[in-house]
């Protein structure tokens, strides 16, 4: 049975005292109603420091959204993995659309940092997900596949790993994929899983679904066999639309 993983992905929202006030937030929302799933705030990394005080003692995870795939040096601009080990991350999100279709990452360069994070001690999330193009051309099986092959290239283990399959025309358009839309491709991204590392790490990796989620469609969603749980925007910057989310889960 796998334990369902819900984490906010706040993007570039919230100054630092905004940051603290959620993230206290989202606690007092939880109260200790959920411990079925696992829960986990990503912050911008500004912010990262003062969530990990807020949540400490708590059962939610510190995330990052991005981080370099070299342990230090001129790279202006930009925050590596030891840098967030060392303030206390658990998770870091990987090649999110955003960071692909506005920052020109690739493949090839999320599948460094995945390599980087990993080696760092940390987990793993990452993201997956056609364009609407690509969704009427009807390549996004062949589009999926290809992302999670080419991120995962010599990654020897995914046992460290979420995917998150967020299809591009369903992040902050208010256009959810229906169920039977995302239970279709983490069907596919399970099957492309167990060919590269067999069955059983197929059947324990934790798939989340991203892309206007909200309390009223969670729930609907998580009950899909293969969905393993969200990865929220928009909801996420309300205390009480996350908590509620969380709860679908649980
Ligand atoms: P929204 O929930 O705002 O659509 O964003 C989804 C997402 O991109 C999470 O990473």
């Amino acid at each position: 049975m796998r334990r369902k993983i819900v984490v906010g992905n706040w993007k570039m929202n919230k100054t630092v005292a905004e940051s603290r006030e959620l993230a206290s937030g989202v606690l007092a929302a939880l109260g200790t109603s959920c411990s079925a799933c696992e829960v986990g705030l990503a912050p911008t990394f500004l912010a990262l420091d003062t969530v990990r005080h807020v949540l400490e003692g708590s059962a939610v995870a510190l995330a990052a959204q991005n981080c370099h795939y070299e342990d230090d040096g001129a790279y202006t601009g930009e925050v590596s993995a030891p840098m967030l080990q060392a303030v206390g991350c658990g998770y870091v999100i990987l090649g999110h659309s955003e960071r692909r279709q506005y920052f020109g990452e690739t493949d090839e360069t999320v599948n460094l940092r995945i390599k980087k994070v990993l080696e760092k001690g940390m987990k793993v999330i990452l993201c997956v997900g056609e364009t609407l193009e690509e969704r009427e051309a009807g390549s996004f099986e062949a589009v999926v596949s290809s992302q999670v092959k080419g991120g995962l290239k010599d990654v020897a283990g995914v046992s460290d790993i979420v995917i998150a399959y967020e299809p591009v025309w369903a992040i902050g358009t208010g256009k959810t994929a229906s169920s039977e839309q995302a239970q279709e491709v983490h069907a596919i991204i399970r099957r492309k899983v167990a060919e590269l590392y067999g069955a059983d790490a197929a059947e324990a990796i934790r798939i989340q679904y991203g892309g206007s989620v909200k309390p009223s469609n969670a729930a609907e969603l998580f009950s899909m066999p293969d969905i393993d749980g969200g990865l929220i925007g928009g909801a996420a910057l309300k205390a009480d639309d996350f908590a509620a989310i969380v709860r679908a889960a649980c």
